[in-house]
């Protein structure tokens, strides 16, 4: 019997060398992404989310938004022309966990920030429809009704400065005083109006 055939023959063995084949070449294209530059380094000049920003990002993600939409925009020129220059892994560095997501019902918000005033975002997310009489995206009401406490912030700009996140001891201390009172919909616009502005300038 030839080598190959007792490989052929045996699903264990095959299956065993598949594993061992896959696995180079899963190593060979994500390992040296942890120790390249271009791939972890901030793009310059941006700034880690304010303690409001967080906030809001926290709320994006319990809300679901990512089931809808993504934030990142492909290198196609479709996409470049719709919604901006296309994104950088440097955008993402401080990002824990990232939202690129890969279900788009709506629009990529990869760009978003700054696209619209903050009052059409309010009136868009209290109720879609007030503003695109179109819109199947569903509507948030409670947002304005909720506000916060910021008792977890502080917190959770200790874990993010633990993940390597650059926030100063004093952005840690501010952290509650920073959102407390403010509402939930004035945490999600904040995010929503920094998304992609680290790069605009170059789009
Ligand atoms: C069921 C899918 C769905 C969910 C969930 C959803 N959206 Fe949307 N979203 C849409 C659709 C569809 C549109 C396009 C129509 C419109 O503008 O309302 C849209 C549009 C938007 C826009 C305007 C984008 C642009 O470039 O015009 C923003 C901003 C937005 N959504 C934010 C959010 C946020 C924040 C959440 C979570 C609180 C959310 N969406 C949840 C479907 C969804």
């Amino acid at each position: 019997m030839k080598k190959h055939e007792i490989i052929e023959k045996n699903v264990g063995l095959m299956a065993l060398f598949m594993v061992i084949a896959v696995s180079i070449g899963g190593l060979v294209q994500i390992v040296p992404l942890f120790f390249q530059d271009v791939t972890n380094t901030p793009v310059e000049g941006m700034k880690p989310y304010t303690a409001l920003q967080l906030e809001g990002r926290d709320i994006y993600i319990r809300e679901g938004c990512v089931g809808c939409h993504s934030q990142m925009i492909r290198p196609f020129r479709a996409e470049t022309e719709r919604y901006g220059h296309y994104s950088v892994a440097g955008e993402s560095v401080w990002d824990h966990p990232f939202l690129w997501g890969s279900k788009r019902t709506g629009p990529d918000l990869a760009r978003v920030g700054g696209r619209y005033s903050d009052d059409w975002h309010r009136a868009h997310l209290y109720n879609p429809r007030n503003v695109v009489p179109e819109s199947k995206m569903p509507a948030y009401p409670w947002l304005v009704e909720n506000s916060l406490d910021g008792k977890d912030t502080a917190t959770k700009l200790r874990a993010m400065q633990q993940l390597g996140v650059p926030y100063s001891d004093e952005d840690v201390a501010g952290a509650q005083a920073a959102v407390k009172g403010k509402t939930e919909m004035d945490a999600l616009v904040a995010y929503l109006q920094v998304l992609g502005t680290s790069l605009k300038s170059k789009r």
